[in-house]
């Protein structure tokens, strides 16, 4: 699939037609554009069916356009949906670079063909920022001008177990619901083998278990970041274990929110309801805090990824050194930090 959005026309198409829609467009410029000195960013989604992925996708859209006003300069955007499928985003970026993007930005699909693309984008001189989904350490050193712009998973779970704690700690009585000391939870799962997933789940009991309190693990699964399965999950799970689960930990906010869909489609009333908590701080995981459905969320900094991946790729197109545009750590990476939200201080983030 080949795709190209301009900046400028995208905002007001927005106001009209999904995002699904946008992006299954193909206007595309031939290879008569006349090239000119302006940035052309190539962006590979793993999926835009994502919400955390395609809220990012916005993000650098409008950040896009605001830098093109502060410059004065078109910068040309494309996006496009790899749709779970690694061969099609290969496809994709063999497509940006046909059409000289000058920059890729790659949201890989299956993180173990970082080493190919870092291959590809070498051979034409293109610099690749790899985004949200790590690629090992030995891939992004294959090439001087490969980077990854992210946020520690390891942070993030250690922020989630850190929420539970705080929970737990301040209302034994209304959590402990055995009355046991022991903290029974059941886990939703992201994607098998994803390092948010994988060290999300580890990282959130390590805090819990480090912070003195046991656990049990009734259940776990994975639901692919995906709230319709999530809430199949937990409906099973609910008819299993019922009012054993205390805690329901989710790798991230979509998840958590089809737990509470199937919560709420067995009527129990909020007051019973387990400990819930996720990550990523999406627009519907805020408003599910402040209805006290959801305990907690840990902020995953996405307009923050797209500003570093902006700022980086106009330094390096601007062959500027880009340990001056962003916090650049090892020479390679650009780490965004995670912050807990809970309802104490939710209003700094629905704001934002
Ligand atoms: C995670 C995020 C998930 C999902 C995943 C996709 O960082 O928390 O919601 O978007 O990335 O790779």
């Amino acid at each position: 699939m080949r795709l190209k959005i301009k900046s400028c026309s995208f905002r007001s198409l927005l106001k009209i037609l999904p995002l699904t829609f946008l992006l299954s467009l193909l206007p595309s410029c031939g290879a008569g554009d006349s090239p000119d000195d302006s940035l052309r960013l190539g962006v590979a989604l793993y999926t835009q069916d994502d919400t955390f992925i395609s809220a990012l996708a916005q993000d650098l859209e409008q950040l896009v356009q605001e830098e093109e006003s502060r410059i004065g300069q078109k910068i040309t955007l494309l996006i496009s949906d790899s749709r779970h499928n690694q061969t099609t985003q290969m496809g994709q970026v063999d497509r940006f670079l046909a059409r000289r993007c000058d920059v890729l930005c790659v949201n890989l699909v299956d993180r173990t063909a970082a080493a190919v693309l870092v291959d590809k984008a070498e051979a034409e001189g293109v610099p690749l920022i790899f985004f949200n989904r790590q690629p090992v350490d030995e891939d992004i050193q294959r090439w001087s001008q490969t980077y990854y712009v992210g946020a520690s998973a390891q942070e993030s779970g250690t922020l989630q177990g850190e929420l539970v704690l705080e929970a737990w700690r301040s209302a034994p009585e209304r959590w402990d619901r055995s009355g046991d000391g022991v903290l029974q939870y059941v886990m939703l799962e992201g994607e098998p083998g994803h390092q948010d997933s994988l060290l999300r789940t580890e990282y959130t009991i390590q805090a819990i278990t480090d912070g003195g309190i046991e656990v049990e693990r009734l259940a776990r699964d994975t639901a692919n970041w995906n709230r319709a399965q999530a809430s199949a999950r937990i409906a099973l799970w609910l008819e299993e274990f019922g009012e054993q689960i205390e805690v329901i930990l989710s790798n991230n906010d979509d998840m958590a929110l089809g737990a509470i869909d199937a919560l709420c489609e067995t009527g129990r009333p909020l007051e019973d309801w387990p400990l819930i908590v996720g990550i990523d701080a999406t627009a519907p995981a805020l408003e599910a805090v402040a209805a006290g459905q959801l305990y907690g969320t840990v902020h995953n900094d996405g307009r923050g990824q797209a500003q570093a991946m902006l700022s980086l790729a106009l330094a390096l197109h601007g062959g500027e050194d880009p340990a001056g545009a962003v916090d650049l750590v090892d020479g390679h990476y650009v780490w965004l930090p995670y912050r807990t939200v809970t309802q104490a201080n939710l209003s700094a983030f629905r704001a934002s």
